[in-house]
């Protein structure tokens, strides 16, 4: 009864608010199946269809002023329509896009990362994350000779075939042909032991490890302390390459994750936010790694072309973008994120819930499970109502977040903006109680 009640509520709520989105979305869906052309985007009645983004807002059809802490699933950190970005982009585009030559954009980023970046010697440019992981393990393949790579379950690296068939519980990974997995190894994210079993024993045919430092859109679950100082030393004792993948984690730190934990990987990606909101993937690594690409030493190189590599705009967008994005202004946005994770933990309590936040720098994960988390298989226990909820409620309060209990914040909030976030939160989980009460009662303190 309750249950029915709740959810009638919130759903009537969002209808009522989002009618053009509805009419737009049955538009939409006559042309691309679904309505949404990334599976991530669709959400049930319907997703909200928005017309423009300003700082920290995004503006939907129905003129609703929503603020935006999904900023692009972290490829945005100054908020959107930033004056320093759109210059570059404006003037970059009126000098003609791209030249398929190398430019002054790929060298003013590439000099960037290197200089940040503890584990990048050199570094390529591509269009996408999914892009660079693929071409990161073909590097670390080509370079040892080996053909195995061991993952993390829960990772997320993209979504070519021989990383995509894992873990998702909620999306279908046919299509994918038996062998693009064949060598691929899964272990638990945090198991100490399960790592070093599993490197020792495939030591010989392991051309490496790939893992983000903590999994990001996977729950933003940490590394234990020691844990990837473990995997470092099990990886560089067995003579296995160790992949950092920092396309969601590099936000945390002007050098990554790999700077603020002091662990540097073989071989590293970025993307989303170094490409100031455009399309972008970086590999790059050790000098005698990456010189495997090197026309100069080599009669032949390892191939790897794209017609938009190193895109023009885009590394004039992403060097004004990431130029900015200096140690004060990752500090000021993670100091944001302490100050949500604090509020919401206040909220938590005084609402007696013992559930879970989640949160390193600007990211922050809430997870409705009554214990702390520290592998995939636990967040796969969050109660999906109540985070199906919590989604549509928020959007019906003004705020715009990604389903799944994911915050990413930008450094175009206030801390006003925090205060007025984790109020929403709390009046939504005010409202959530009596389905929790009812159904959900092992999240009661
Ligand atoms: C850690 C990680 N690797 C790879 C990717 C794939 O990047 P893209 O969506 O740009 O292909 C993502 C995207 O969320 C990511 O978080």
């Amino acid at each position: 009864m309750i249950e029915e009640q709740i959810e009638k509520k919130i759903e009537d709520a969002y209808k009522e608010k989002f009618p053009v989105s509805k009419e737009r979305h049955e538009q939409l869906i006559n042309y691309i199946p679904g309505g949404a052309t990334r599976s991530l985007s669709y959400f049930k009645p319907y997703p909200i269809h928005i017309d423009y983004g300003q700082g920290a807002y995004v503006y939907t059809h129905e003129g609703h002023k929503l603020l935006d802490v999904t900023n692009a699933y972290g490829a945005i950190v100054h908020g959107h329509g930033d004056p320093d970005v759109v210059r570059a982009v404006r003037d970059g585009i009126a000098k003609g896009s791209q030249y398929s030559t190398p430019t002054d954009g790929q060298y003013k980023l590439a000099k960037l990362l290197c200089e940040r970046v503890p584990g990048f010697d050199k570094v390529r440019f591509l269009n996408s994350g999914t892009e660079a992981t693929l071409f990161v393990m073909r590097t670390a393949r080509a370079y040892t000779g080996k053909d195995k790579i061991l993952k993390m379950i829960g990772g997320f690296h993209g979504t070519h075939d021989s990383v995509a068939a894992s873990t998702k519980k909620n999306v279908i990974t046919a299509g994918i042909p038996e062998g693009m997995t064949e060598a691929i190894l899964e272990v638990p994210f945090n198991d100490f032991d399960a790592l070093e079993k599993t490197v020792k024993e495939n030591a010989s045919e392991l051309a490496a490890v790939i893992m983000e430092p903590f999994l990001g859109a996977g729950g933003v679950v940490l590394p234990k302390p020691g844990y990837l100082e473990h995997v470092r030393k099990v990886t560089s004792d067995n003579n296995v390459l160790l992949i950092f993948d920092e396309i969601f984690s590099y936000r945390v730190n002007t050098g990554g994750c790999q700077k603020l934990f002091g662990v540097i990987p073989d071989l590293t990606t970025v993307g989303k936010v170094v490409g100031g909101g455009l399309p972008i993937g970086v590999f790059g690594g050790k000098e005698e790694i990456m010189n495997i690409f090197c026309h100069e030493n080599t009669e032949k190189p390892l191939y790897h072309s794209g017609t938009f590599n190193g895109y023009e705009t885009v590394m004039q967008a992403g060097y004004a973008a990431l130029s900015k994005y200096d140690e004060a202004a990752v500090a000021y946005v993670n100091k944001l994120g302490d100050q949500f994770k604090n509020g919401l933990l206040e909220s938590f309590k005084a609402n007696r819930l013992n559930i879970q936040a989640n949160q390193i720098g600007s990211l922050l994960n809430i997870h409705f499970v009554n214990e702390p988390i520290t592998n995939a298989d636990q967040v796969l226990k969050s109660e999906e109502q109540l985070h199906r909820l919590m989604h549509l409620s928020l959007l019906n309060k003004g705020i715009f977040t990604i389903p799944r209990g994911l915050f990413i914040l930008s450094t175009a909030i206030t801390e006003e903006e925090i205060d007025l976030l984790v109020n929403k939160i709390d009046e939504t989980l005010k409202e959530l109680l009596p389905l929790i009460e009812e159904k959900y009662n092992h999240l009661l303190l």
